[in-house]
């Protein structure tokens, strides 16, 4: 008789990120100043942001320190069962678990950190604060007037062993960019929009960036008037522009301590049971910009350092596929990857 593999954690969706600055005056000033995000509560070296439309108590905590990291990528779970189905499941991995009591991260009940098979220290949380939705405070709004969390992207050396552990457990894939014989980048969810995790190829394990959701592209194209506006231009990294990938109208930003995230509106639904994977094929120039800009290449290797589960940042491994050295040829047919 086959064991039966052990049934993951029922994720919601993600919820939040805690990333760590090295001057938390002139994060809030790039974050809440200028980008819109509400501070729900602060202290102890500490804000704890939200977006307009959000329910929840925070989606992106800032914390001082040394230098900048990403410390944890957290998901909400459906229930507190879920929280032991995550130690069981991550347990069973060889990762290591840890329990963290409520209270201990303002605005959250129980949760469980693990640094998953991946190097990144993920949290899984069922009870969340329940706060006020702005959503129709239209008087408090600016900037970027951003509305929710939407995913997190990860940089990771070996793409298809990210795939297969977070189909395990229990995420869904929307969209791909690949060819033949590789798999250079995937999309997958849980809540019913394209993604709230996607992978990038490259050294990894790092960050690449939290993308946050607005209404409309409007409001993508004015936060980067504002920027320009206080000659704060040099913080718009990539675009504005169109994504193959998603459909979503988009541009990234990199903070004071160039933590990279994403302004993205305007994907689409997917949630009925056989919703198709769309594949791109990674000779498709409009796949990271449909109308054919080239990605600049910073946006391919710069990165946000991550932390383990003790607070060490975590070292890099090379990545085995290079997308951006899969390019065109002249002739127009593409021309193999730089790496096997
Ligand atoms: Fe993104």
């Amino acid at each position: 008789m086959t064991e039966q593999p052990l049934e993951p954690p029922a994720v919601v969706r993600s919820l939040y990120a805690e990333l760590v600055v090295t001057d938390l005056d002139r994060a809030r000033w790039f974050w809440v100043d200028l980008l819109g995000l509400v501070v729900e509560h602060e202290g102890e070296g500490r804000l704890f942001l939200r977006g307009y439309d959000e329910l929840t108590h925070h989606n992106l905590v800032l914390r001082e320190g040394p230098e900048p990291a990403a410390d944890r990528l957290a998901f909400r779970v459906a229930s507190p069962v879920d929280l032991e189905r995550a130690e069981r499941f991550f347990s069973a991995r060889g990762c290591r678990t840890r329990r963290v009591p409520a209270g201990r991260v303002p605005g959250l009940g129980d949760a469980v950190r693990v640094q998953d098979p991946l190097g990144f220290v993920v949290e899984f949380v069922h009870q969340v604060q329940t706060v006020e939705r702005l959503h129709q405070r239209y008087d408090l709004r600016r900037g970027a007037e951003i509305s929710r969390l939407d995913h997190f992207n990860i940089v990771v050396p070996d793409v298809p062993r990210a795939f297969a552990h977070y189909d395990s457990l229990g995420f869904r894939c929307s969209e791909t960019i690949e060819d033949d014989d590789h798999l250079y980048a995937a999309w997958m969810y849980r809540k019913q929009t394209v993604h709230d995790i996607a992978f990038t190829s490259g050294a990894g394990p790092r960050l690449h960036h939290i993308g946050f959701f607005t209404h409309e592209a409007a409001q993508v194209l004015r936060i980067c008037d504002v920027l320009g506006s206080l000659h704060q231009e040099h913080h718009i990294e990539r675009g504005p522009g169109r994504h193959g990938v998603s459909n979503a109208f988009y541009v990234y930003l990199r903070d004071p301590d160039g933590h990279r995230l994403e302004l993205y509106t305007s994907d689409y639904y997917t949630g009925d049971p056989d919703h198709p994977v769309l594949r791109w094929n990674v000779q498709d120039p409009r796949r990271r910009d449909f109308w054919g800009n080239a990605v600049i290449e910073s946006w391919y290797r710069e990165a946000t350092a991550v932390r383990g589960l003790d607070g060490q940042i975590q070292p890099a491994v090379e990545a085995k596929l290079d997308e951006s050295a899969a390019r065109v040829g002249a002739d127009g047919l593409g021309t193999r990857p730089a790496q096997e």
